[in-house]
């Protein structure tokens, strides 16, 4: 065989055993013989680039380049639905169907998928666009991003149609967002409010390896072309299917309206137990000839309706607001409420977001307020019952002006919406949290002090700030409740370690609004001390990658403060590494950015520590535990039986050892 023909054939494998895995979910062959088989594509790819697709199954991985998306106009105008809460109004909408017809039809009812739609475009059975919806007229191309969507067939199967469009759903699954929830959690970052808005964050991110990484779903509902299979909506998309289309099974046909109504109330709590988020159900006349004599209104076809669900809600008490004082220095109003039971849980307090919600559903204390859960994790407030307030209303709330715990006053930067306490050096919360910041893992990685400790050590007075820690002795240590000698030694061992912490990470560790891991790097990266990242002006800073003007003000601020430099200085006096070694420049490289890597089993040519490190010097992040977030799975002999199980049930993929280095750029293997 040529290796052109050897490329073909692996390519045509792994797009039938992609759609086994992905679509079907019936894989034919185990996981390693897919990834040696992509793996020996690869290698083969990077050998012979002359044969290069940009549909190649190898595409899937994804890739760092960071571009701006193009705008490109839909075909046919990206439509949505007319949308009901009522069955009455789905009455009205199958009588005035059944009427402007005047003669049979069926219903195709499906059920509404809650994520972000998207328009792909196939010519000759490969897929050469996907857009998002953008305002109906045209959007943004994303085809890089939603190439790593496995569900999505980058080139077809069957008797496929030589060029049409198919939209459907992006989706992230129930578990990847709370996975993803959580750990954003861990790091302070903004929640995604729910799965629709997780999707289309993803979707429109920068770096297609981060879209791969986080496990997107996605299902198709309208085929749209000049000549289709069929003159059925239904029989069209089970015709796609054949292509290797992942059409949800759920759909039904239905001939009279109490059919629709059964289909509806099934659902409506049947939908709970989907590991997708769905928010309603979409009925759509069969017949593509009917559909035609039915038509558009100016928004919408008028041969479809949505049918919504109603949000779980229920009405209690507001009885007052209190108020969070983040790391950064955020807060955050919480309304404080009489339990009530929602979707199976008590729930007593709710998000109340930022000021102008609170302005927005002008509150008062004692009001009979809605929370509602929906698809969001945490509950919020949707409304207010302003009938059941009488004569008595309770006194307004007013978004606090200073700081609960310090009583600075309150600052709002222009174009947020959050208030922050801008006492960074002495608010209580901001220095514990800074502290706790510190010390964790992807930081200092100073082991064996916990967010409690930390807590006593404040509160005695022991440390008022970072530099503190290094001043600790043994004795103090040991004096604290469940320490022993022990341990007090280990964590002394791990403050000493952390002075050979590289200075990316120390950047990280600082705690610099807006200065997250991948910042801290690039701003390793460009400056090779903290002097010059100190006296770097807004047109340097600006000028890195990746840097825009809200961080390089940030950093600006964070320097001009002089309890900051003081701080530093001490720092740098105790010996942590402020500036760029050699070791630390060679070798860095973004290949694995975006993606979190669990390392498992035992290895032949670096050890499990060198692994870790190789990992970080890429960009990529190790994780501890398998969980839906894994992108990948490093694997040595004796992998557990445990953790093989959860990762096939997760569809991660497992890389061996050779896998994993080919990856890397050369010199550094
Ligand atoms: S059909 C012209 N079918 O709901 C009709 N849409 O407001 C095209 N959606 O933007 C849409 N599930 O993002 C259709 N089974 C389904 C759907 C569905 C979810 C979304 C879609 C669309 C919005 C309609």
């Amino acid at each position: 065989m040529t290796p052109k023909e050897q490329i073909e054939r692996l390519r045509a494998q792994l797009h039938r055993h992609n759609h086994n895995y992905y679509v079907l979910n019936a894989p034919e062959i185990s996981d390693q013989a897919f990834d040696e088989m992509m793996h020996e594509l690869q290698t083969l790819e990077a050998a012979y680039p002359q044969y290069d697709d940009p549909n190649s199954p190898t595409a899937r991985v994804g890739s760092d380049l960071n571009k701006e998306f193009t705008q490109v106009a839909h075909r046919y105008p990206m439509l949505s639905l007319g949308n009901t809460y009522s069955e009455g109004e789905v009455s009205e909408w199958y009588e005035r169907t059944r009427r402007a017809l005047g003669e049979d039809f069926e219903v195709c009812a499906e059920l509404k998928y809650d994520g972000t739609s998207i328009s792909l475009t196939y010519e000759q059975g490969k897929l050469v666009r996907a857009v998002t919806r953008g305002d109906g007229e045209k959007g943004d191309d994303v085809t890089d991003n939603v190439k790593t969507i496995r569900a999505i067939p980058l080139v077809l199967r069957g008797d496929y149609l030589p060029e049409f469009e198919i939209r459907g759903e992006i989706l992230m699954p129930w578990e990847v967002f709370e996975a993803l929830n959580r750990e954003r959690e861990a790091r302070e970052e903004p929640l995604f409010a729910n799965p629709r808005n997780a999707a289309s964050g993803t979707l429109k991110q920068q770096n297609s390896a981060i879209v791969a990484s986080r496990h997107l779903d996605a299902y198709l509902y309208y085929l749209l072309g000049e000549t289709l299979p069929s003159d059925g909506h239904y029989e069209n998309l089970q015709t796609a299917q054949t292509w290797g289309f992942k059409i949800s099974d759920r759909m039904k046909k239905c001939t009279t309206l109490a059919e629709i109504f059964e289909y509806i109330a099934y659902w409506d709590t049947e939908r709970k137990n989907l590991p997708v988020a769905t928010d309603g159900i979409v009925l759509k006349v069969n017949s593509l000839r009917q559909q035609q004599q039915l038509g558009f209104t100016a928004k919408s076809p008028r041969w479809a309706i949505a049918y919504k669900f109603q949000a779980e809600r229920a009405l209690t008490r507001l009885n007052r607001v209190t108020y969070q004082v983040g790391r950064t220095g955020a807060v955050t109003p919480v309304a404080n409420l009489d339990p009530v039971q929602l979707s199976g849980t008590v729930v007593k307090r709710a998000s109340l977001h930022n000021a102008d919600i609170i302005e927005g559903l002008d509150l008062h204390i004692g009001d009979s307020v809605y929370v509602e859960k929906g698809g969001e994790i945490i509950p919020k407030i949707t409304g207010v019952d302003v009938e059941a307030r009488g004569m008595l209303m309770g006194e307004k709330v007013r978004f606090i002006t200073h700081c609960p715990e310090c009583g600075s006053k309150l600052i709002r930067y222009e174009g947020e919406a959050a208030h922050y306490c801008p006492n960074e050096t002495a608010c209580p919360p901001q220095i514990k949290g800074k502290m706790e910041h510190f010390i964790s893992r992807r930081a200092m990685n100073i082991d064996g002090l916990g967010p409690e400790t930390i807590d006593l050590f404040y509160q005695q007075g022991l440390i008022k700030n970072v530099a503190d820690l290094y001043t600790l002795s043994a004795d103090q240590i040991e004096r604290l409740e469940r320490m022993g000698k022990k341990s007090a030694e280990n964590i002394l061992q791990s403050i000493r370690a952390s002075l050979d912490v590289p200075f990316e990470r120390v950047l990280f560790a600082l705690g610099i609004r807006f200065v997250g891991e991948t910042v801290a790097k690039k701003l390793a990266k460009a400056f090779s001390d903290i002097d010059q990242l100190a006296s770097a002006d807004m047109d340097t800073l600006t000028a890195v990658d990746e840097i825009g003007t809200k961080i390089a003000q940030s950093i600006r601020a964070y320097f001009a403060n002089p309890q900051n430099s003081a701080l530093v200085e001490r720092l740098r006096q105790i010996g942590l590494q402020f500036r760029r070694t050699e070791a630390d420049r060679s070798g860095y490289t973004d290949t694995l950015a975006g993606q979190t890597i669990v390392i498992s089993g035992v290895f032949m040519q670096h050890s499990r520590d060198q692994y870790k490190a190789l990992i970080e010097q890429h960009g990529g992040k190790n994780a501890g535990s398998i969980s839906a977030k894994t992108s990948f799975i490093l694997a040595g002999d004796n992998m557990g039986p445990a953790k093989l199980e959860k990762a096939r049930k997760l569809g991660i993929r497992i890389l061996d050892e050779e896998q994993f280095l080919a990856m890397l750029p050369r010199q550094t293997e």
